[in-house]
């Protein structure tokens, strides 16, 4: 997955100028902060460099998580087209590109960020994009900053992480009012980040939201730990990202989590495929969320004919079955 070519080229040109070695060292800080999930009332986007190191090599990654969650909501639920979005925590404004990108008929944004060195950057990326009608609010989110007007889709990515235990529940019950059709929420696919997002499933799913995906069910989750459920996500490494990085591989896979909510079901799912299909000669291995609530192995040989087709074509995270 890539960056669209005008954000692409706007992230470059924002860039221009920017030394390598500072660059490098804001991301090295910045990733820190993340893996070690600091909460120590800074904001870990808080000058301009970090901005900068968050656009050269974030940005990428949670686009394209990002991205996987809102096209496996478009296809569980096709007649859906969000005229209205609102984004909170939206930092550079990735979820707006990636939501455009997947929904070209989207006619207006509202991006809530209370951090104003990665917001001016939101902005400045924004006045590539054809969309004019994006507002951006400067609110802490913790404050009730989000009491913004109801939209189509409501998304909070990778936001949670940066708030207290106690301050997501309310947050995510303050989203789910502003959401007329689909609340997406989008973690860090760590086992701390599947937590959070199984928090918000229950949450919401107490507060009467149909599950749309990843789950193919609303019963209680049949991942036990040390195993959670996550997904992944390939990103092209432009240059500057790599040397950012101090990487020469052309590519890195985000595992991201997520969950879609919606305020309508969708048709009965299929199962999700749940890590990477084993490959062996005349058979697939899937392991399968499957709707009846279970985690199942399930073994296809050829004999299957046009199912084992359909499992050879199946990727981590993709549907399977009828
Ligand atoms: C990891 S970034 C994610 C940005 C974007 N959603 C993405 O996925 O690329 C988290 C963003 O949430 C913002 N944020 C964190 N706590 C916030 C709060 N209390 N109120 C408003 N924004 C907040 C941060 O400033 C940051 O820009």
């Amino acid at each position: 997955m890539e960056l669209p070519p005008s954000l692409r080229h706007a992230v470059d040109q924002a860039l221009e100028g920017v030394s390598t070695a500072q660059l490098a060292a804001a991301t090295q800080a910045l990733s820190q902060r993340y893996r070690n999930e600091v909460r120590d009332g800074r904001m870990h986007l808080s000058d301009q460099l970090a901005a900068q190191a968050y656009i050269a090599t974030r940005m990428p990654a949670t686009f394209a998580a990002i991205h996987s969650a809102l096209a496996a909501a478009a296809q569980r639920l096709p007649e859906f087209s969000p005229a209205t979005l609102l984004d909170i925590g939206a930092g550079p404004g990735t979820v707006f590109w990636a939501a455009q990108s997947v929904w070209p008929n989207l006619e207006a944004a509202t991006l809530v960020e209370a951090s104003a060195s990665i917001r001016a950057m939101g902005q400045k990326l924004a006045a590539a994009n054809t969309l004019q009608a994006v507002t951006w609010k400067d609110a802490d989110i913790r404050r009730g900053g989000a009491d913004a007007a109801p939209a189509d889709l409501v998304t909070l990515a990778y936001v949670l992480d940066e708030l207290e235990p106690t301050e997501r529940a309310k947050l995510v019950d303050a989203l789910w009012t502003t959401t007329r059709n689909l609340l997406v929420i989008v973690e860090p696919g760590t086992t701390a980040g599947w937590r959070r997002i199984l928090d918000a499933r229950a949450q919401l799913i107490g507060a009467g939201a149909h599950i749309i995906a990843p789950c193919p069910h609303a019963l209680a989750c049949p991942i036990a730990e040390p195993d959670w459920c996550h997904f992944s996500a390939r990103v092209a490494r432009s240059r500057i990202h790599r040397l950012a990085k101090g990487g020469e591989v052309p590519w890195e896979d985000e595992k991201f989590a997520y969950l879609i909510a919606s305020r309508t079901p969708a048709a009965a799912s299929p199962s999700r495929v749940l890590s990477p299909p084993l490959t062996a000669k005349g058979r697939v291995e899937l392991k399968l969320c499957q709707p009846d609530g279970a985690a199942a192995h399930r073994l296809v040989s050829r004999r299957e004919g046009d199912t084992f087709k359909q499992a050879r074509r199946a990727d981590w995270g993709d549907l399977f079955g009828s």
